[in-house]
């Protein structure tokens, strides 16, 4: 069965999945797995100090996984790396086409946005927020602007 559907028909505010982000303790080591493995396409490592990871990122045909390695103990996934010692799935990021209404649509459920509640450039250059990940299943969500 083939499901067709548009984002006109329905009332969503979530495109396509964008990334899905793997916390890692070593970024060479889960590479050349996911290369020796899996035959994967990894890039290499680039270093995003504003971020505060390492990151490699791993093409497929419908959507990318990121791993994620922290550059010091102030980094956004140094905590979960200590929850999580042999690394796991950080967050899903969804693409949006209007991250106000988005945001809107957010509040008037009464879900929460993390921080101030304000867009951040992310690390592809584009405004993200994350969401509350309690409100979620426990599953951290990223939603990317892509114009
Ligand atoms: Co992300």
């Amino acid at each position: 069965i083939v499901l067709e559907y548009s984002m006109e028909g329905f009332n969503s505010n979530i495109g396509r999945l964008n990334h899905v982000a793997i916390a890692v303790p070593d970024i060479i080591i889960a590479s050349e797995m996911w290369q020796k493995a899996l035959g994967a396409n990894v890039s290499k490592p680039q270093t995003l100090p504003e971020h505060g990871v390492k990151v490699v990122f791993i093409e497929s045909p419908n959507t990318k996984v990121e791993l994620l390695e922290p550059l010091n103990e102030n980094s956004p996934i140094s905590k979960f790396l200590i929850k999580n010692p042999n690394g796991g799935m950080h967050h899903i990021c969804y693409e949006v086409s209007d991250l106000k209404s988005a945001s809107k649509k957010l509040k008037e459920v009464g879900a929460s946005i993390l921080g101030d509640g304000n867009p951040k450039i992310g690390a592809h250059g584009n405004p993200v927020i994350f969401l509350q990940p309690s409100d979620f299943s426990g599953t951290l969500i990223e939603l990317e602007e892509i114009k």
